[in-house]
C-alpha cells in the first residue's frame, strides 16, 4: 500500500466493514464510528452519542430518511443524518449535531481525513481491524 498523503490515516480495510453496519476506529485520538453505506461510500462521524455521552454510535441503526442515509442512537433513537452530521430528529430534546470526518477509498484501503499530519505518524499503528473487533465485544 502506498503512504496515504499527510491528513488522512487509513483506517481499516473496506472488506473490514460490513454494509449498513457500524464500526468504530481511533482516528487522531478520537473515537469514530465508520459505516460502509453502498458499496464504496463510507460515512464517518464522531463515536460519542451526544445525547447519553456513551461511545457507542457505531452500533446505532442505519436507515434513511427523505433522501438523507441516517443513523439512530441506540441509547434514546436520536436520528441523523451520516453525511452532515445534522441531527433530524431530537426525540424531543434540543438539537445536538454529529462531527464528521472525510472519508476516502484507496483502492480497497479506508483513509478517514484528519485535522493535522502529525497525529496520523502516532495514531496509524494503533488503528487496525484488531482495533475494530474489539469495539464490537459486548
Ligand atoms: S461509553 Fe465510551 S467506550 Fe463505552
Amino acid at each position: 500500500m502506498s503512504r496515504p498523503q499527510p491528513g488522512w490515516t487509513v483506517v481499516c480495510q473496506l472488506t473490514d466493514l460490513v454494509p449498513e453496519r457500524g464500526a468504530a476506529a481511533l482516528v487522531g485520538g478520537e473515537q469514530v464510528a465508520l459505516f460502509r453505506v453502498g458499496d464504496r461510500e463510507v460515512l464517518a462521524v464522531q463515536q460519542l452519542d451526544p445525547y447519553s455521552g456513551a461511545h457507542v454510535m457505531s452500533r446505532g441503526i442505519v436507515g434513511s430518511r427523505a433522501g438523507a442515509v441516517t443513523v439512530a442512537s441506540p441509547m434514546y433513537k436520536q436520528v441523523f443524518d451520516l453525511r452532515t452530521g445534522a441531527c433530524l430528529d431530537p426525540v424531543g430534546k434540543e438539537p445536538q449535531h454529529l462531527r464528521t470526518w472525510p472519508v476516502r477509498l484507496e483502492g480497497d484501503a479506508v483513509l478517514v481525513g484528519t485535522a493535522g499530519a502529525l497525529v496520523d505518524a502516532l495514531v496509524a499503528p494503533l488503528v487496525s481491524s484488531a482495533t475494530l473487533n474489539a469495539t464490537e465485544a459486548p
